[in-house]
């Protein structure tokens, strides 16, 4: 692990002790803005407005290279226009990457909020690219950085390597011994199904669990609130058979308890899903089951 870099310097960025470089791209279209956003840019060499307009938006974007490991992460700047973009700042990521520089590096597959991929920090706060409208006000640049306290596979490419073994941990699947009486289906009342809304959805993007600050400190035991969300989802489900072990393993300081209720989690989940939530009914669980 010791060629990946913890974003969290970075993120410190605002503090006056250390600013990261910013690297301005050579070939960046704009020369000048006027006020309402328009702008007279180098390849129209006019007034942009005599072509409908165009609406020039800054990216600063995190960049960190494993095969310069010598080399500090910076941030690198970016315009796009708006009026040749999607709405989205997945959109925008796709369009730098496809016009301006191919080394530019995120994941992304589904484009609708669906596989947690693209999951990052724009301007300060831990959410989906591909939901994350771009802020439309040209005159204020977006910051993107990668999920924070991760450490960092390449720019905005998070190592959630870690996060996946505590996942591995809870068991995430249906664990049963009982046969089915049908022989067939293993069924469920429409009371009990009701139980798995709100957790079901969840699509492991860890918005929250790199939102948290216990999770920050404490991550090599406290499990974070995506993992116990789906901690949550297979305690709650009449159909697994293994609740009593699944309290038990839950049960010690560590897991759970390093929950403070702060709800960054829940107020970051991309999905508006409740992990907070979620984390306070296993203590309840915990205590009085
Ligand atoms: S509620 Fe718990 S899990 Fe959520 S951010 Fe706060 S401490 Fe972390
Ligand atoms: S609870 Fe929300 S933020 Fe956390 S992993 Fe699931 S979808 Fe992402
Ligand atoms: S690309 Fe799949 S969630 Fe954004």
């Amino acid at each position: 692990m010791a060629s990946l870099r913890s974003t969290s310097s970075l993120l410190r960025a605002a503090r006056p002790l250390f600013r990261p470089a910013v690297f301005s791209r050579t070939y960046a279209t704009v020369e000048s803005q006027t006020p309402d956003g328009l702008c007279i840019c180098q390849l129209h060499n006019q007034r942009a407005s005599s072509f409908g307009g165009c609406q020039i938006k800054t990216f600063q974007i995190y960049r960190w290279d494993p095969d310069q490991p010598s080399e500090k992460p910076r941030m690198q700047s970016y315009t796009v226009d708006l009026n040749k973009t999607g709405p989205m700042v997945l959109d925008a990521l796709i369009r730098i990457k496809n016009e301006e520089d191919p080394t530019l590096t995120f994941r992304r597959s589904c484009r609708e909020g669906i596989c947690g991929s693209c999951a990052m920090n724009i301007d300060g706060v831990n959410t989906l690219a591909c939901l994350c409208r771009i802020p439309t006000d040209t005159a204020k640049e977006t910051r993107i950085y990668p999920l924070p306290h991760t450490y960092v596979v390449k720019d905005l490419v998070p190592d959630l390597t870690h996060l996946y073994k505590q996942y591995k941990s809870i068991k995430p699947y249906l664990q049963r011994e009982t046969k089915p009486e049908d022989g067939k289906e293993i069924r469920q009342s429409p009371a009990d199904r009701k139980k798995l809304d709100g957790l079901y959805e969840c699509i492991l993007c860890f918005c929250c669990s790199t939102s948290c600050p216990s999770y920050w400190w404490n991550s090599e035991e406290y499990l974070g609130p995506a993992v116990l969300l789906q901690s949550y989802r297979w305690l709650v489900d009449s159909r697994d058979e293994k609740t009593a072990e699944r309290r038990a393993a839950l049960d010690n300081s560590m897991s759970v308890y390093r929950c403070h209720t702060i709800m960054n989690c829940t107020r970051t989940c991309p999905k508006g899903l409740n992990p907070g939530k979620a984390i306070a009914e296993i203590k309840k669980q915990l205590a009085f089951a």
